[in-house]
C-alpha cells in the first residue's frame, strides 16, 4: 500500500479531527473511539522509506553548523535540485562530535508536533538543553541516536542516514 506523505498525513490528521468533532455531536461513545483509533497515526512509521535523494552540506562554510558545540542542533528545511528532504518537513542536524553529525525529523512521534534541537548552552530548558525537546507535552529524545529518553511519545525519532567526510556531510533522503 502507497504511504502517505508526511504533509498529506497531517492533511489528514486535520481532517479527521473535524469530522470527529461533528461526529461525536451525533454519535455514542463505542462508534467515536473505533473512527478515533482509525485516525490515529504514528508517525514514525510514516515516510521512512528513503527516496534516493543525496543532500549534501558543507559544514565548515556553513553560517550555522560551523558554529554548533558538540550536542548542539538546528533546525533547517534542506531542498537541493528542485527535490526536498523530509517532504520539505525540517529536520534537526546535530553534531555529536567534529567527526560525527546525526540528522532526524523535526516531528515528534507523539501528535507530530514539532521539536526543538537540543542546546547545551541554553540553561533556561527543563533538561540543561541537552536533548532534543517537544515543548507540546514534553518528550524528549537523545540526540545521539534519536530514541526516547522520556515523555509520552514512545517511539524514536525518525534518523536519516548520513555520511560525513570533511567538510561534506551527506545526507541520504
Ligand atoms: S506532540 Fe510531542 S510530546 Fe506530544
Amino acid at each position: 500500500m502507497k504511504k502517505l506523505p508526511i504533509l498529506e498525513n497531517e492533511c489528514r490528521r486535520q481532517f479527521c479531527k473535524e469530522a470527529l468533532m461533528v461526529s461525536g455531536l451525533l454519535l455514542g461513545g463505542s462508534t467515536l473511539s473505533t473512527l478515533v483509533s482509525g485516525c490515529e497515526t504514528d508517525v514514525s512509521k510514516v515516510s521512512t522509506e528513503p527516496t534516493g535523494e543525496i543532500f549534501t552540506i558543507d559544514v565548515q562554510n556553513d553560517a550555522e553548523i560551523s558554529k554548533l558545540v558538540d550536542g548542539q542542533g538546528v533546525k533547517r528545511t534542506l531542498t537541493q535540485n528542485g527535490k526536498s528532504l523530509n517532504n520539505g518537513t525540517p529536520v534537526i542536524i546535530v553534531r555529536v562530535n567534529e567527526n560525527q553529525y546525526k540528522v532526524y525529523t523535526s516531528l515528534c512521534t507523539h501528535e507530530s508536533n514539532p521539536i526543538l534541537p537540543p542546546n547545551p548552552l541554553d540553561e533556561s530548558r527543563p533538561d540543561g538543553g541537552v536533548n532534543i525537546w517537544c515543548t507540546y507535552h514534553g518528550s524528549f529524545f537523545d540526540p545521539a541516536n534519536g530514541s526516547r529518553v522520556e515523555g509520552p511519545a514512545q517511539n524514536p525519532l525518525r534518523e536519516f542516514t548520513t555520511q560525513f567526510v570533511k567538510p561534506i556531510l551527506t545526507i541520504n533522503g
